[in-house]
């Protein structure tokens, strides 16, 4: 039976460019989508920009246009930027939206209604040169546990504590680079506690992995500490209705996750379908995963099940949380200037070489990836050029000389073949559980298989022997069929070469009858598939 499923992943801020690791996150996601629609699943894909918070304020301002406006620009970049890398969402949205604005009020009421909403007057960090009320990320100073220097308002990232920004010893505005005041402000806050026995009870029912439980059960173990979902001007954000409090916003966390619902929603509106309330309602039988990283696990994991809950909508069928992207072993940021843009990466690489890579260090955890790029060009020159292509250009050279391209109508080892077709199962599976490191082992063993079955037989030494040349025929007709079959099994990863594969065998791949081998059929000559890669410093 089909499946309908929803995939989304984390909807990027709009205060930047799409760099390595938004895109580590949507190849995870597009692979596994694109095997679910292969084995005919009906899914949707979506995701959207988070349009809203203090840091696209800021950006705005640095670059001296209106925020407005620089988020449609940013929009548009995004979205052709995911498209550089096949990422063909089917909805690419923002949440700065009408319908965004028509759920969180909705929410809103709800909130009031189970009288779980409160104001209550708190210190907060003032930055009176520039005259904004400062968030946790534009305080730094030291570590009130363990006293190092540099640490962020909300965590230390020497100690792993989290503590509240006002213990943070020696406080400096990351803004103004001056010491911040102290200023009451009074702010709408959410009291979550009463859920927690439902949220226990999503996260034992829900496949979720090992260390992602785990910490979800230790935060469910102590009280959900209230959570503050206003901000005071000047933010970008959606204004909180004054009846409720005075200029303020909605906190951008409040409606960004809103975005998966009121993106959904837009994209029904525009499809004119009724899938809506098929996948959002809490009887829903349809599926939800969200893809994420593992640094917005609170969000997801605790405040995103109690969202739902309040609004009586269906909660996620599972979460599938990633590490972070490191290069060379760091962690990719602007100020360590090792920071990967897509549009940096594009002028040395291609996309496809960076899924294979990344698909062959995705499991289903959250064990940081590293891109090394010596290992990068090594694997793609070995894996992709020495060994996998190498079979077709081998091979294709001696049906080109003797049999002018045209296959054989027979096979030359059944059993031989039947060997590659039966790893379906396997390959299957390790897609379908996100172990996409392991498809790549499979993969390159097959391969192995392959090359190694090549060397031994020697084929062309059958060239010049009148006797053999129908074998030599069925052989090579056999190894180009199972060049094929691995190239059905590489489909979700690396789409340009399948591409260029089709284009060489004449014909379209697909899981559907992949096992049926191509006999007296025509290909086209020999064109380079895929070329050697070179290490470059990328600037
Ligand atoms: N706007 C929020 C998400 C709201 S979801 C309702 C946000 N945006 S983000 O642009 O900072 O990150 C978007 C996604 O990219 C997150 O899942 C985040 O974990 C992921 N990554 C951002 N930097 C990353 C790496 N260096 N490595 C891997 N993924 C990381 O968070
Ligand atoms: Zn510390």
């Amino acid at each position: 039976m089909t499946k309908k499923i929803l995939v989304t992943c984390a909807l990027p801020y709009s205060n930047g460019d799409i760099h390595l690791g938004h895109i580590l996150e949507h190849i995870y996601a597009d692979i596994w989508v694109r095997y679910q629609r292969l084995i005919g699943n009906e899914v949707y894909f979506i995701c959207a920009d988070d349009s809203h918070g203090t840091a696209i304020l800021l950006k705005s301002i640095e670059i001296n246009i209106n925020p407005y406006i620089m988020i449609e620009n940013i929009l548009y970049d995004h979205k052709n930027d995911f498209l550089k890398f096949n990422i063909f969402h089917d909805f690419y949205y923002k949440t700065h939206s009408k319908y965004n604005y028509f759920f969180l009020k909705y929410l809103i009421k709800k909130c009031y209604k189970k009288n779980i909403i409160f104001n209550k007057n708190i210190l907060q960090f003032y930055d009176y040169n520039k005259n904004i009320f400062l968030p946790d990320r534009y305080v730094m100073g030291v570590c009130p546990k363990c006293f190092s220097k540099n640490q962020y308002g909300d965590n230390c990232i020497i100690c792993g504590s989290i503590y509240n920004s006002l213990n943070l010893i020696n406080p400096i505005s990351l803004i103004s680079n001056k010491k911040p005041i102290l200023k009451y402000s009074n702010h709408l806050f959410l009291d979550l506690n009463f859920l927690k026995g439902k949220i226990f009870n999503w996260i034992n029912n829900i496949n979720l992995q090992k260390n992602v439980f785990n910490q979800l059960f230790i935060w469910l173990n102590k009280d959900l500490i209230n959570w503050n979902i206003s901000r005071d001007s000047p933010y970008f954000g959606f204004k909180i209705p004054s009846k409720f409090i005075k200029d303020k916003y909605f906190y951008v966390w409040f409606d960004a996750l809103l975005g998966y619902i009121s993106t959904f929603y837009k994209f029904c509106k525009v499809k004119n379908n009724c899938l809506f309330n098929k996948f959002w309602f809490s009887d829903s039988n349809y599926e939800l995963y969200h893809f994420i990283g593992k640094d917005i696990l609170y969000f997801h994991g605790i405040l995103w099940p109690a969202i739902l809950d309040i609004l009586n909508f269906r909660k996620p069928t599972n979460l599938i949380v990633h590490g972070h992207v490191l290069i060379n072993n760091y962690k990719m940021s602007k100020s360590y200037k090792n920071f990967i843009s897509v549009k940096k990466w594009l002028k040395y690489y291609d996309s496809d070489s960076l899924r294979y890579y990344f698909a062959s260090l995705l499991s289903n955890n959250i064990n940081d990836i590293n891109l090394s790029l010596k290992e990068f060009v090594n694997k793609i020159n070995s894996d992709i050029v020495n060994k996998f292509i190498n079979i077709s250009s081998r091979i294709s050279r001696l049906l080109e000389i003797k049999f002018n391209n045209i296959l054989s109508k027979k096979l030359w080892n059944e059993d031989f073949y039947n060997f590659f077709v039966k790893r379906f199962k396997i390959i299957s599976n390790y897609y379908s559980n996100f172990n996409y490191y392991k498809v790549i082992i499979e993969i390159n063993f097959l391969i192995d298989l392959v090359n190694k079955c090549i060397t031994d037989n020697k084929p062309w030494i059958w060239l010049n022997s009148f006797k053999k040349i129908n074998y030599l025929h069925m052989f090579c007709t056999t190894i180009l069929n199972i060049f094929k079959i691995i190239s059905i099994y590489l489909i979700p990863i690396i789409p340009n070469i399948i591409n260029n594969i089709e284009i060489f065998l004449n014909t379209k791949l697909n899981w559907k009858n992949f096992s049926k081998p191509l006999l007296n059929h025509k290909i086209l000559k020999y064109e380079n598939i895929y070329n050697r890669i070179k290490l470059y410093t990328l600037k």
